[in-house]
This record gives structure tokens, sequence and C-alpha cells, in this order.
């Protein structure tokens, strides 16, 4: 069926400064890590981008490895751009990624010339795009200079590839360097993309999220959901549809009695404000408006309509923040934790 987007598509979304850049992007933003692969029919895929553009989300994340297998989704989308949302690329930011295991040899992942150039154009392709709005080094590469990776990303914008550059995962010392080299190339940091929910907090700790709002650049925080923990469908056990049961980037082991205790509570907390958790989940990341942008996923359009009504009630009074504070624990969840040299649980993502 041809899609027509909804007309009042920008009606109930709010779009917010990206940094101290010229760039606004939704409260809400979309991301196909998951459900957007070769083992998600493509009437689905198609169903929940056309939700979050009706919706007002303007913003689709992707990357390189995603899928499965690595590179569907980006595949997928570049359909769903054609068929649908041909004529709409300029209400359109569209984000890109290299920086994990794309292909086979010495030069399919981390952080070098050789890769990230031709991850672009790879990832040019498969999107049927000539530049994606933002492109990003995905994780930290201790083993090639920052020199190298950032001059890599200026090189990407110059030839036309993006039009801004971002860092995902880096911690706020290397975000530091990172940003300091950019600046000096002329092609400063758009945004930074960091792990971030109620239990996971690792940028406060940190002091990421300081460093951002010192240096003026923008946030956008992924798995605001904590891959879907932060929601009720847990509370009971492990769904069959969910990915907790699909043994993937969600570990049934992050579902042990502690945790889920606490997200009973939590989940408590947002009935009492009217919420459903999630809504909760994604106010609360959002609070105080240092965040620009939370990323979530979604495996059905309903769960896009559910997280945006997140934004009809974004205010917390201090009482409930501290509340929350008391239930909202680390739970040792960050997959990404290696990425930002730091500790984390053992199983990387892929
Ligand atoms: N830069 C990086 O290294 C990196 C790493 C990871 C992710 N990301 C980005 O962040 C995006 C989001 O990550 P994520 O998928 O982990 O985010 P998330 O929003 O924390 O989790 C998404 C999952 O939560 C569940 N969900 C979402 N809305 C719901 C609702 N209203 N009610 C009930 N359940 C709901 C769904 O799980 P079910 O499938 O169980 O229904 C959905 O697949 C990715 O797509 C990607 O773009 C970036």
């Amino acid at each position: 069926m041809t899609y027509t987007p909804a007309e009042d598509r920008y009606e109930r979304m709010t779009y917010s400064r990206c940094g101290k850049s010229g760039l606004k992007l939704p409260a809400i933003s979309l991301g196909l890590w998951h459900n957007f692969g070769n083992d998600t029919p493509h009437a689905l895929k198609q169903s929940i981008v056309r939700k979050a553009f009706d919706l007002g989300i303007t913003h689709f994340d992707l990357a390189n490895n995603y899928g499965p297998p690595g590179g569907s989704a980006e595949l997928a989308f570049g359909e769903i751009l054609k068929t649908d949302l041909d004529g709409y690329r300029d209400e359109l930011v569209i984000s890109s990624k290299a920086g994990y295991g794309m292909w086979p040899g010495p030069y399919g992942e981390w952080g070098s010339r050789k890769y990230l150039i031709a991850s672009c154009d790879q990832s040019l392709k498969r999107l049927g795009l000539d530049y994606v709005d933002i492109f990003y080094s995905h994780r930290f590469d201790p083993d090639t200079p920052l020199e190298e990776t950032c001059g890599a990303l200026d090189h990407i914008v110059r030839s036309g590839r993006a039009l801004y550059v971002g860092l995902s995962s880096y911690n706020s010392k290397r975000t530091r360097e990172a940003v300091a080299i950019l600046k000096g190339l002329g092609t400063p940091c758009l945004i930074h993309q960091p792990s971030y929910s109620m239990i996971n907090r690792w940028i406060e700790e940190d002091g990421l999220i300081d460093t951002l709002e010192e240096l003026g650049i923008g946030s956008i925080v992924f798995s605001p959901l904590a891959q879907g923990m932060l929601t009720s469908k847990y509370l009971g056990g492990i769904p069959e549809e969910s990915r907790a049961a699909q043994d993937k980037s969600l570990n049934r082991e992050f579902l042990n009695e502690r945790n889920v205790e606490n997200i009973r509570t939590l989940n408590a907390i947002a009935e009492r404000r009217g919420q459903t958790l999630a809504q909760m989940a994604l106010a609360w990341v959002l609070r105080g408006d240092r965040i620009t942008t939370a990323l979530i996923g979604a495996s059905k359009p309903s769960q896009v309509e559910d997280c945006v009504k997140a934004l009809e009630r974004r205010d917390f009074t201090p009482d409930e923040l501290a509340e929350i504070d008391t239930y909202a624990k680390e739970a040792d969840i960050n997959l990404w934790a290696a990425s930002a040299e730091r500790k984390g649980p053992a199983r990387k993502k892929k």
C-alpha cells in the first residue's frame, strides 16, 4: 500500500538543538539495530518506520553492522527510503557508523582511515544515498592514533559523504581528545552516542555528561529502555517474543532477582505518575534538558507510539527523582563498557 506521511507529524514531537550546532533533533529518535535484519518481515520494518515518521521522529540511526546479517538493516532502510520516503530526504536525519567487525581481514573493523572510509562508502551504497547526515566512529580504537580516526571522519565530511560527525561510546577523556583534534581539523564533533538509562548510569560517573555540556556537544543516548528491561514486559518472566527470549544482546542473566525487583518498584512509581515504565524511563533520561534525544528501538509500531507519549509527562518533582534514585541502580548491563575503556560484563556486543 502506498504511504502518505501524516500531515500533523510535527505537532506532537519536540525538537532540540544538538549541542551548540544548528541542527535540531527530535526528543525521541529511532534506531535500527534490532528488528531490521533479514529475520524480520519487511512489512513490519516498514510499519515501524512509517509510524515513527508519522509521529515526528525525523532521526533514524543505523550502523554498518546492524542486521542480522550485518548490512541488512541499511539495505532494508534504503528500500523503505525509496518506496515510502521518496521526496522526504530533506526532512530526515540519517546516521551510520563504523567501528565493529564488518568484513574479514585486517581492514574490516576498528578505527583506521582505510576501514572507516571504505565502510562509509559501503553504507551509502546499501542505503542508496549520496550522503548520511551523521557518520560516527562507533567505538574508540586503542591501537589507531586518534589523529588518524578523526582525520578519516574529517575527510568523510569534506568529501561530501556526511554532513556531520559523531563519536560513540568514547569515555570522557577520549572524547575530549577527539573533540580537540576534530576542532583543529575544522570538522567539529556534532554529537556523542553513549548508552544511558536508569539502570546504566556510567556517563554520570565517568563525567562524560558534564564534558559534553561543557564542550557544547549534543547527546543521543542509546538503549534508554535498557533493551526493554525498563518496560513492564519482564516483571512476570520472559515473554516468548521478547528480545531476552531471542538470546541475542539481552542476556537473560541481566534479568536477575535484584534487577527485576528494582524494576518492579520503578514500574510502581511510573504507574503512580500515570505513565508506562517505558515512558518514565524516557522522560528520566531527558530530564533537565542535558540529553538532546533518546534513541529507542522497537519491535512493533505500537511501541513507538507508547514511547512518544513519554513527552506528555516529562517533568519530575525533586521527591520523585530522589525516590527513583533509590531504585535506579547500576544493573551491570553495559555491554559497551570495553569500548569506553571501562570494565564491564564479559559478554561483548557484536
Ligand atoms: N552506538 C552503539 O554502540 C549502540 C549500541 C546499541 C544500540 N545503539 C542504537 O540505539 C538504538 C536503540 O537501542 P535498543 O534497541 O537497545 O533500545 P531500547 O529502546 O533500550 O530497547 C528497545 C527494545 O525495548 C522494547 N520496547 C521499546 N519500546 C517499548 C514499549 N513502549 N513497551 C514495551 N517494550 C518496548 C522492545 O523490545 P522487544 O523486542 O522485546 O519487544 C525494543 O526492541 C539501536 O537501534 C541503535 O540505533 C547504538
